[in-house]
């Protein structure tokens, strides 16, 4: 079935949207509505473009990296603003940008250097008498995130330049921050044992790395980063582009590998361009195509810039890669919402990096569309996203045996009836005691950004549904030490580790109990901002549609959904029975004062807590009855002091403030009083 016209309108009112609240923000340095508000937007284009593979489009907003500044990062202005390079995708455009270039400058040859243009994120970095002071993030080109903290985490970030003396006193450099297949591979590890989310792309995880308020957990992430650019080259006496590399080599940068100078123009550069193509499947990290720049610097000040881009250089672009491979079988998979999804297994094949050994089908009409069918040969390709995507079937290698997908009257998992109201492309399983969904509820229960259960995985739980003790999430919390420490994969340790992870989640703030529900369309945001109006648990149960839609950034779709899962039977059921079990979600509270443990007092947060990010701990003060101020001074009661913190913690020592852990803070909140 073609895609709904009403759905591609919508698509094309979103994106049209988006691009002019882009540009208000980003060229008029005027937005006129908030981020959750525009979050709310893209979030909801992007669900469509995901249940509709046929409507992505490499123009969409959803496409693109986000590049607005992130709260908690100071904003810093580009020495010089941060452009990009035009596109190009066939040799005839790489002529026509060489003949442009050679007119321009009047030349019979011009020396290019050709390099790969990884797929990552770009940093700007500047180095002060060697040392790395600062690194920022491109933003709107002018002004970045200050992401310093962060940089300093990537080995190939040189802190300190070699060649100490020999360097202009500021030196600038730019380039891209990625991340290898590899590296990708070894965090999704980590993310599978925790039950958090997988990443399917590496430059969106890598520019989301980059931005991340906690370091530490940066940290743990293997950041790559290449310098391609030499800013103000002529401070270090550096005159082309191959001299920069070098110079920059020497400084222990690693330089983008591969780069070739190419001294006899352009026919030169596009035999290297097909060399490097053929390179691309056995390099270890993504790239989308070369970039093609002249060698010499004397010439950039002629050939000048456009609105968006220098003219010295060019980015010829590879096509999507594109292979064929068989489909072993369609299975059926069905997640915690119930959604049935059709998934195509099929015979492993290397594409773009990684061994592609599934691509999912989204749901009967694409299955229907394609008309894949096991056994089938496909085209797989992988788009920007990285996610493999089946393009469409060689018909003629069609086995005369292959049948025709039918999407099953019944769930594969608990035989119930699947359901499909006539205005959705998704089949759900409507059967809430579903083992599929119990397992994915419980999963998305636990992980990291909703209730962070340390130690409840996806195999954990896998094995706690498959041995009956985990009926529903409640379950959970009813566990004891003796049920887990006989099960596959605990011992006495590992048993009291994950009792000691679900003890510790009983209070998780509100938000994240309520994002951990799972509700329909409350994800972190909506969760954020529900437990921000209500405060508490039972005022927002109490809440009807209207006073739920009041709440800004939160529309009637969403406030309905909301109502509906706190006045469904189903709902009901599960909040008695988590509260029961011992679970009380810390009430939210903004601004005004509560009494509790820390009534009245005043308390300065410096440094990095090892688990609470700095706004969990602002609001578990709040929640307290405490206030977070910014600066130290006589009034201050206690500094919250984690790693690295600042000269608050110096100046709290002085004055004789008592300083605290996170330990002690949530002592101090759990135990009632100082
Ligand atoms: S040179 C004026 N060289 O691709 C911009 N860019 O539009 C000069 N990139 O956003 C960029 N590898 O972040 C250059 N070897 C390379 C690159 C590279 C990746 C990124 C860069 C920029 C975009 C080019």
């Amino acid at each position: 079935m073609a895609v709904k016209p009403a759905v591609k309108k919508r698509v094309k009112q979103l994106r049209s949207e988006i691009e002019e609240h882009n540009r208000r923000y980003f060229v008029d340095a005027d937005p006129v509505i908030p981020d959750v508000e525009y979050d709310a937007l893209m979030d909801e284009l992007r669900a469509l473009e995901e249940a509709n593979p046929e409507l992505r489009s490499p123009d969409s907003p959803t496409m693109r990296v986000g590049e607005r500044p992130s709260e908690g990062f100071a904003q810093v202005e580009h020495s010089a603003p941060m452009l990009s390079l035009d596109n190009t995708y066939n040799a005839e455009d790489l002529r026509d940008f060489d003949e442009r270039v050679r007119k321009l400058i009047d030349l019979d040859t011009v020396p290019y250097v050709a390099e790969l243009k990884l797929d990552g994120v770009g940093l700007a970095l500047r180095y002060e008498q060697g040392r790395l002071v600062l690194a920022a993030t491109r933003g709107n080109g002018r002004t970045g995130d200050d992401v310093t903290r962060n940089a300093e985490t990537i080995d190939t970030v040189p802190k300190m330049l070699r060649g100490d003396g020999r360097h202009a006193p500021v030196v600038e450099v730019r380039g891209e921050v990625y991340l290898t297949y590899e590296g990708l591979a070894q965090m999704n590890e980590g993310q599978e044992e925790r039950g958090d989310r997988i990443f399917a792309n590496p430059r969106n995880t890598a520019a989301g790395t980059l931005k991340m308020l906690d370091t530490s957990v940066v940290a743990t992430r293997p950041l790559q980063f290449v310098p391609f650019q030499l800013l103000f080259p002529e401070r270090h006496g550096v005159l082309s582009q191959w001299k920069a590399l070098a110079y920059l080599r020497e400084a222990t940068f690693t330089i983008p590998p591969h780069s070739r100078l190419c001294t006899r123009g352009i026919e030169e550069v596009i035999a290297t361009v097909e060399e490097l193509q053929n390179l691309r499947d056995s390099l270890p990290f993504g790239t989308d195509g070369v970039v093609v720049k002249v060698n010499e610097f004397e010439w950039y000040d002629s050939l000048g810039t456009t609105s968006k881009s220098p003219r010295w250089g060019i980015a010829y672009k590879f096509p999507a890669e594109r292979k064929t491979t068989r489909v072993e079988s369609i299975f059926l998979s069905v997640g915690r919402t119930g959604a049935v999804t059709p998934i195509a297994f099929v015979e492993p094949v290397g594409l773009a990096g990684t061994v592609v050994r599934r691509a999912s089908l989204h749901n009967a009409d694409e299955v229907a569309r394609k008309d894949v069918r096991e056994g089938d040969t496909v085209w797989i390709e992988k788009s920007g996203d990285i996610i493999p995507y089946i393009v469409g079937v060689v018909k003629e290698e069609r086995p005369k045996s292959a049948k025709k997908f039918v999407m099953p009257d019944v769930c594969p998992v608990c035989g119930e009836a699947l359901d499909r109201p006539d205005e959705e492309v998704v089949t759900r399983c409507i059967n809430p005691s579903c083992a599929a969904q119990v397992r994915g509820r419980m999963i998305h229960f636990a992980s990291r950004n909703a209730m962070d259960i340390d130690g409840l995985g996806a195999k954990v739980v896998d094995t706690l549904v498959t041995e009956g003790f985990a009926k529903s999430i409640a379950d959970v919390y009813r566990l004891k030490h003796e049920d887990i420490v006989n099960l596959e994969r605990f011992a006495e340790k590992s048993a009291d580790n994950l009792i000691a992870g679900i003890d510790a989640s009983r209070n998780r703030p509100l938000d994240r109990f309520l994002h951990a529900l799972g509700i329909r369309h409350v994800g972190r945001t909506v969760a954020e901002l529900l437990a921000g109006a209500f405060g508490t648990l039972e005022a927002l149960r109490k809440a009807d549609v209207e006073s739920v839609a009041a709440v800004e950034g939160i529309g009637p779709v969403i406030a309905d959904s909301v109502v509906h899962f706190f006045s469904s039977e189903g709902g009901r059921a599960l909040l008695d029975d988590l509260l029961a079990a011992g679970v009380a979600p810390a009430p939210v509270v903004r601004g005004e004062s509560v009494d509790g443990a820390l009534s009245g007092k005043r308390l300065v947060l410096t440094g990095t807590l090892p688990t609470w990010k700095r706004s969990e701990a602002k609001r578990a003060i709040e929640g307290a009855g405490g206030k977070v101020v910014s600066g130290v001074s006589k009034a201050t009661d206690y500094v919250v002091a984690g790693e690295s913190p600042g000269s608050k913690l110096a100046k709290a020592e002085k004055l004789g403030i008592p300083v605290l852990g996170e330990g002690e803070l949530m002592e101090l909140i759990a135990g009632g009083g100082a």
